[in-house]
């Protein structure tokens, strides 16, 4: 079957279509055609997320996005017939989204759609007046289609992301199978999850963040470094070359000497704004005697914050693969594509638990993308999921920003 899949929830606007078989034990997956625009530009001077203007970019950008996923898929049909009744329908459901109506009827009356059996749409968590922009163009869509509607949960879209094996250009299919029980480490910008699964869609958050999340620290302390959102990739970029030049051997007066926060608390939560904190605390008391930090101090700071995150995340993985005897270890969420963790997590299944699987995503679905939420449409649709919506049912879906597994 096909699947048309839309995300929304943050900062990533993506529309895709996947062709998937196979059922719950031994799903296989393809992509036909995939659009993601990333707002990051947008948002990057502003050093975050503006919820308003991510609004308004997806409103922007869904419609094109999915002329572009369908003429990918290559697969088009005609659009059933458009009722009066319909057509208010969907500009009710529209009606907040700026531009979004127009833009959908223009797109519908000059193009043939996307052939498609389901839509399945990321109804939350996120940030929801992004989110709601992507329910309310699917809501519109299944009614115009005549296709049901499937809410995923954009965490369990991170946990699947990783049933892609070949990533956004794969056109083949392979998918490895999980062995459960299977834990899932979630890190985002939003989440830091430590998930048991006895089963797919059976999900019990073992441990959690008390404050902030471990790509908004990585976010945070770039913000302090001055530089631009998202700060992930620019962090582990100047870690990266600290290390390479050994600045810690190198100049040992220079290190800075960051908290591992909960690292022996004896459960599997964490914390990190704590660690923001410490780093802002560090560069104060260093910035008593000098105006900026160096080079040299910027790459040293990058690589013991780094480190820490590291060291707790690693060290809490543990813990939780020890008492839940885990078969496989999933790892999603915008921070796998860090390097540098997904290397420590490499070597703690390779020492410690050589029985375990270790199953990440390729780099290209680690951060945000509709991919995923069509993986996770389909497990829920073969599983005939009781909360997949009929066409003349929608009206009842809403955006949820807290959404929980
Ligand atoms: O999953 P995602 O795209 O969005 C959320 O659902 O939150 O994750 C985005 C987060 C951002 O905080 C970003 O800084 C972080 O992932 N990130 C990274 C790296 N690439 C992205 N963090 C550390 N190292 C990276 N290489
Ligand atoms: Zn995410």
């Amino acid at each position: 079957m096909r699947i048309l899949s839309i995300e929304t929830s943050c900062d990533e606007t993506a529309v895709s279509i996947i062709e998937a078989e196979g059922g719950i034990t031994s799903p296989v997956y393809k992509i036909l055609g995939n659009a993601l625009y990333s707002q990051i530009d947008v948002h990057s001077e502003y050093g975050g997320v503006f919820p308003m203007l991510a609004k308004r970019e997806h409103a922007k950008n869904l419609v094109p996005l999915l002329l572009k996923a369908t003429e990918l898929s290559g697969s088009t049909t005609n659009i059933p017939e458009i009722t009066v009744e319909k057509k208010e329908l969907v500009q009710t459901i529209l009606s907040k989204e700026e531009g979004l109506f127009d833009a959908l009827f223009s797109y519908i009356e000059t193009h043939e759609v996307p052939d498609v059996d389901c839509i399945a749409v990321t109804e939350g968590p996120g940030l929801e007046p992004a989110l709601w922009v992507g329910v309310s163009f699917a809501k519109a869509l299944s009614i115009l289609l005549d296709k049901p509607l499937v809410p995923v949960n954009h965490m369990e879209g991170h946990i699947v992301s990783v049933l892609m094996s070949d990533g956004v250009e794969s056109t083949k299919g392979i998918t490895p199978q999980v062995s459960f029980p299977a834990l899932a480490l979630l890190i985002s910008g939003g989440h830091t999850e430590l998930v048991l699964s006895e089963d797919w869609h059976k999900y019990k958050i073992i441990g959690q963040t008390v404050d902030d999340a471990v790509g908004e620290a990585f976010d945070k302390v770039a913000r302090l470094l001055n530089l631009p959102y998202p700060g992930g990739p620019k962090i582990s970029k100047l870690a990266k070359e600290s290390r390479e030049l050994e600045l810690k051997k190198q100049y040992p007066e220079l290190d800075w000497q960051l908290p591992r926060p909960m690292l022996k608390s004896g459960d599997f939560n964490f914390s990190f704004s704590g660690l923001k904190t410490a780093v802002l605390y560090a560069v104060q008391n260093r910035l008593k005697e000098k105006e900026v930090l160096s080079d040299i101090e910027q790459k040293m700071l990058a690589e013991e914050f780094e480190n820490a995150v590291t060291e707790v995340l690693i060290e809490k993985t543990k813990k939780a693969l020890e008492e839940t005897q885990s078969e496989s270890l999933i790892v999603g969420g915008g921070v796998i594509a860090n390097t540098y963790i997904r290397n420590a997590l490499h070597t703690l299944i390779t020492t410690i638990f050589p029985h375990t699987k270790l199953l990440i995503p390729t780099i290209d679905l680690t951060t945000d993308n509709s991919v995923m939420i069509g993986i996770a449409g389909y497990l829920r649709y073969v599983s005939q999921d009781p909360r997949i919506l009929k066409p003349s049912e929608v009206s009842t879906l809403t955006a949820k920003g807290n959404l929980s597994l």
